[in-house]
């Protein structure tokens, strides 16, 4: 019998190529995100906000019309937000954890049952490098990833009396749709910033665009799927695994006045 993987986000980047990727492998993918993959795709897909508890509610029960279990839930969907915290509103700040880690939670919560009638599911969150290291001009990103790494962690002990596996794949830049989706600052530069969001910002978009493919990150995944024992975080990229051991090595003060000079 085929497995299920259920993937957000996969309309775009990482969680696109992931559905296609494992819909090639004869997975039955069941996308969902708020719009349908722009290209042509050959699988089932469920329209949903994940901003939006009656959305999530919608799309779990069509899931639940067309399977009876998941034996895979890739929770990918995610957006991003920059510039200083002085000028980030509270709009935005409540959309990125509405989206990147309430709409994760509740998706995964509604989606539990399913799992549980598969036999040894797995969840696999999408976080990020910048949820261990903290990207200035990007904070409240780096928050929601940090509480995905958390979320990961809680949610893999309680689930694992139930044989679900958790864990989370943690990326460093990747040339996706996400740098042009990412919600702009509005103060880019003034007198009292000078030009250092602007400086980060253009770093940080520079990278991103000439960084990883999003397969690089769908073959992590695929590989903690074959796993009997999944690691808790894996992330994706020697050179950022160097990155995040060295974070752990030395001390916080060492660590910041790097990312002070790469990103402040
Ligand atoms: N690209 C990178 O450098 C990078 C690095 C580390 C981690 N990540 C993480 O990787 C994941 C995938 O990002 P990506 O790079 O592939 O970006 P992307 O190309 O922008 O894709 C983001 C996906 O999330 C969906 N999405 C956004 N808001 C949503 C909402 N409210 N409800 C439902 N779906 C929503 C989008 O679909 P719709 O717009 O159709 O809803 C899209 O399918 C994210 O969690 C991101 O934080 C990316």
């Amino acid at each position: 019998m085929n497995k299920v993987i259920v993937i957000s986000g996969a309309s775009s980047g990482i969680g696109k190529a992931a559905a296609e990727y494992f819909h090639g492998k004869g997975y039955k993918v069941i996308g969902l995100s708020r719009t349908y993959p722009k290209e042509k795709y050959d699988y089932d897909y469920v329209l949903g906000d994940l901003a939006k508890e009656s959305d999530i509610d919608r799309a779990v029960e069509e899931i639940g019309k067309l399977t009876d279990h998941v034996d895979v839930l890739v929770n990918c969907a995610g957006i991003g937000i920059s510039g200083a915290i002085e000028y980030n509103t509270l709009e935005e700040v409540n959309k990125i954890f509405q989206v990147n880690v309430i709409g994760q939670f509740y998706i995964t919560k509604k989606i539990l049952p399913l799992l549980r009638a598969a036999n040894g599911a797995k969840i696999i969150n999408v976080g990020s490098v910048a949820g261990e290291l903290t990207i200035p001009f990007q904070t409240f990103y780096s928050m929601t990833k940090s509480a995905v790494h958390r979320f990961t962690e809680g949610l893999r002990i309680e689930l694992k009396p139930f044989g679900i596996g958790v864990a989370s794949v943690l990326p460093g830049d990747t040339k996706t749709g996400f740098t042009a989706n990412r919600y702009q600052p509005r103060v880019i530069e003034n007198d009292l910033y000078k030009d250092r969001i602007k400086r980060s910002i253009n770093k940080m978009e520079h990278d991103e665009q000439n960084g990883m493919t999003p397969m690089s990150v769908v073959k992590v995944i695929e590989r903690l799927i074959g796993r009997k024992n999944m690691p808790v975080h894996v992330t994706v990229g020697f050179s950022y695994k160097f990155l995040v051991l060295l974070s752990r090595i030395f001390p916080k003060r060492f660590v910041y006045w790097i990312i002070t000079k790469m990103y402040g």
